[in-house]
C-alpha cells in the first residue's frame, strides 16, 4: 500500500510553483459541457478529482482530449447519455456541478448522489431549492438526482446558507434560463468568481460574482472560449504554512496574493514574516510561533480548508490557541493523529483549544481527508524522527506531486509501496 515517508528535522526553503485551483478547476469542467462548441482549458491541475470528473464526461459521450499535463480540449456536442452513474463519481462532491450544467443545458440530468461524509454532513438542500425556484422537478431516487424542467425561468433566490457548491450549480443552471435570476447570500470564493467568469467569457452574463447578490440574464446559447483556470488558494496557503511549520523560508510562486489575505494575517499574528510580491509570497519564520485564535467562515473569512494546517502551525505556538471550526461539523478527525504525534489539543464540538508543544516526534499515522491529510505530513515534516502517512489517496485528490514539491524544498519525504522501499528510506535518511 501507498504511503509517504518521512524524516523530520529539515526547514523548507526555496521556491513552489503553484497549479490550477481543483475548486475552481471542477466546476468550470463541469460548465463546458454546456456548449456544443470547443472548449480550451488550460492551468488544469492533474489531481484525482480533476481526472474522475473528466473521465465521467467521457463517459457520457463528452470528447475530452488532453494536450500535455494541464490543458483540455472538450467538446460536448455529442453527448449520449444525460445519466452520470459512474462508479467513481460518486467519490467526489463535485460530481453534482454536472446537474447544473447539464440541466442548464438539456433540462435535464440524472447524476449519482455523492456518497462519503469525510468531514461532515453535506447537505444539499440549498441546491436542490435553487433548481426548484428556477422551474425544474428534483426527485432523489435509487441513489441519483434527477432533475428535469419543460423550461427553466429566471428566479429571485436567496440562499438560507452560503454555499459554495450552491452557488454555483444554481448560477450554471439560471444561465441558460429564461429572463433574470438574482442569487441572494452567494459564496464568494474566488472559485465562484472564477467559473462566472469562465462562463461570461462562453457568452453568459453574470454580474456581481465576489459580492453577496449575483445577478444573472439567462441566454439562449453559450459558445466556445480558451480559459486558464486560476491559481489553487489552498494549495498555495498549505505550502505557506508549511513553511511557518518547519521554521522554514519559501517563496509561493504563481499565486493571487489577494486570495491569500486571511492566510497571510494569521501568518503574521503568530510571528512569521510574509513579502508579498505581484504574483509570489515569500514566508519565513525564524521566531518561535506565537499562539492565536482563528475561526473558518466563507470567503474571505479564514478557509475551512486551511483548518488542519492552521490547527498544526498553533499546535507548536507559546501558548494557548482556539480554532473554531464554523463550517463543517466533523472537521477535527485528523486532531487524534496528532495527538500521536505529541499534539495536546482538546475538541469540544466545533472548538479545539490548543497548548503548544515544543515539538511533534514521528509516528505511524493515517490521512483521514484531503486537507487533514496534507496538514499531516506538514506535522510530520517538523516532527522529530520518521513518521509514515497511509491513506495518501486522499491528499492525492486534491494536490499535485506534493511530495515531489516538497522535496524540491529539501524535505526528506518519499513515496513508499513496500516495507523494503520503506526500510531503504529509512536506511538513507537514518
Ligand atoms: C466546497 O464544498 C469545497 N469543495 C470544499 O473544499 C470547501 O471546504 C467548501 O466548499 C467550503 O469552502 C469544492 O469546491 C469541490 P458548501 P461544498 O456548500 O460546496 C452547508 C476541499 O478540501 N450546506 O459551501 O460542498 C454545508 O453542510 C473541499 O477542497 C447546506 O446546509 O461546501 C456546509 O456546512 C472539502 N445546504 C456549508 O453549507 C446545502 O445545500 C458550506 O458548504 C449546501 C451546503
Amino acid at each position: 500500500m501507498e504511503q509517504y515517508a518521512i524524516k523530520g528535522g529539515n526547514p523548507l526553503v526555496g521556491e513552489v510553483e503553484i497549479g490550477g485551483a481543483k475548486n475552481a478547476a471542477l466546476p468550470i469542467l463541469a460548465a463546458s459541457v454546456m456548449t456544443d462548441d470547443t472548449v480550451y482549458i488550460e492551468n488544469m491541475p492533474d489531481v484525482r478529482d480533476t481526472n474522475v470528473l473528466l473521465s465521467a464526461m467521457s463517459n457520457i459521450g463528452v470528447m475530452v482530449k488532453r494536450e500535455g499535463r494541464h490543458s483540455v480540449i472538450i467538446n460536448a456536442s455529442q453527448i449520449s447519455n444525460l445519466v452520470v452513474e459512474d462508479e467513481h463519481i460518486k467519490k467526489i462532491r463535485a460530481s453534482y456541478y454536472l446537474i447544473g450544467a447539464l440541466l442548464g443545458k438539456y433540462k435535464h440530468a440524472e447524476v449519482a448522489l455523492p456518497g462519503g461524509c469525510d468531514i461532515g454532513c453535506r447537505a444539499i438542500d440549498q441546491h436542490i431549492k435553487g433548481f426548484r425556484a428556477l422551474g425544474a422537478e428534483v426527485v432523489i431516487e435509487h441513489g441519483l438526482i434527477k432533475t428535469n424542467a419543460e423550461h427553466l425561468k429566471g428566479n429571485h433566490i436567496y440562499m438560507d446558507v452560503v454555499s459554495v457548491g450552491a452557488t454555483i450549480n444554481v448560477m450554471m443552471a439560471a444561465v441558460l434560463a429564461e429572463g433574470a435570476t438574482i442569487i441572494e447570500n452567494a459564496a464568494k470564493e474566488p472559485h465562484v468568481v472564477d467559473l462566472a467568469n469562465f462562463l461570461n467569457s462562453m457568452g453568459a452574463n453574470i454580474k456581481g460574482a465576489g459580492t453577496d447578490v449575483i445577478r444573472i440574464k439567462g441566454v439562449s446559447k453559450l459558445h466556445g472560449s480558451e480559459y486558464a483556470i486560476i491559481p489553487d488558494q489552498i494549495e498555495a496557503g498549505t505550502f505557506m504554512f508549511a513553511a511557518a511549520v518547519t521554521k522554514g523560508d519559501v517563496t509561493v510562486k504563481n499565486v493571487i496574493p489577494k486570495h491569500l489575505e486571511s492566510i497571510t494575517a494569521k501568518l503574521l499574528e503568530i510571528g512569521c514574516e510574509v513579502e508579498e510580491a505581484d504574483d509570489c509570497v515569500r514566508v519565513v519564520a525564524s521566531k518561535p510561533l506565537i499562539h492565536t485564535h482563528v475561526k473558518t467562515l466563507p470567503y474571505p473569512g479564514f478557509p475551512t480548508d486551511m483548518q488542519p494546517q492552521i490547527t498544526v502551525a498553533l499546535a507548536l505556538s507559546k501558548g494557548t490557541s482556539i480554532v473554531t471550526e464554523s463550517i463543517f461539523e466533523n472537521r477535527f478527525k485528523y486532531v487524534d493523529e496528532l495527538t500521536r504525534m505529541g499534539a495536546n489539543i482538546k475538541v469540544e464540538g466545533n472548538t479545539a483549544i490548543i497548548d503548544g508543544i515544543e515539538r511533534y516526534t514521528g509516528a505511524s499515522i493515517s490521512a483521514p481527508d484531503l486537507r487533514a491529510g496534507a496538514a499531516l505530513v506538514m506535522a510530520a515534516l517538523a516532527a522529530e524522527g520518521f513518521t509514515t502517512v497511509d491513506d495518501i489517496r486522499y491528499i492525492e485528490r486534491g494536490y499535485e506531486d506534493f511530495h515531489l514539491k516538497l522535496q524540491n524544498l529539501g524535505a526528506q519525504i518519499e513515496l513508499v509501496d513496500t516495507e523494503r522501499e520503506l526500510q531503504k528510506f529509512k536506511l538513507k535518511t537514518g
